[in-house]
């Protein structure tokens, strides 16, 4: 089946099968790898992505189900070659080891900054409570997030 999508401004179209996911359908078929795929079940937030403003796991929802729909991917986050300021606090911050949850990080932080300039760290600890990374103990996160918030 043909779906079209706004992904990051733009609208795209592509031809899915009926119970592909988002996630397999933006990596594989519309060139957007940004969104990680570690364990395809919703547990560990590697593939967030922005649907119609709402935070969600893409590999939870069909690419059916967001026919017509606004989708916002990690692509969208850097202003060409400047880095969105939670991209550039997790790099200063040492937040990053072998990144392969930080997509997902970065556009939670990026959805809780945008929802609370000043969050407290019960709201960043809420926030990020979907998203597991299985190298930095979360301690540098925390303080990118903090710092992310600081700068802007
Ligand atoms: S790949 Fe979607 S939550 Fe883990
Ligand atoms: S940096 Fe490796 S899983 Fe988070």
């Amino acid at each position: 089946m043909k779906v079209t999508l706004t992904i990051n401004g733009e609208r795209r179209e592509a031809d899915v099968w009926e119970g592909e996911s988002l996630l397999f359908a933006l990596r594989e078929r519309l060139g957007l790898p940004g969104s990680k795929n570690a364990c395809e079940q919703g547990e560990c937030g590697s593939c967030s992505v922005i649907l119609d403003g709402q935070l969600v796991c893409a590999c939870l929802v069909l690419a059916a189900q967001a026919d017509g729909h606004e989708v916002t991917t990690v692509e969208a986050l850097a202003n060409g070659g400047d880095l969105h300021p939670v991209q550039q606090a997790f790099v200063d911050a040492g937040a990053v080891q072998c990144g392969f949850c930080t997509p997902g990080l970065v556009v939670a932080a990026a959805d809780l900054l945008r929802r609370h300039a000043n969050p407290s760290d019960d709201q960043i600890r809420e926030a990020l409570s979907g998203n597991l990374c299985r190298c930095t103990g979360y301690a540098k996160i925390f303080d990118a997030v903090r710092l992310a918030a600081e700068r802007t």
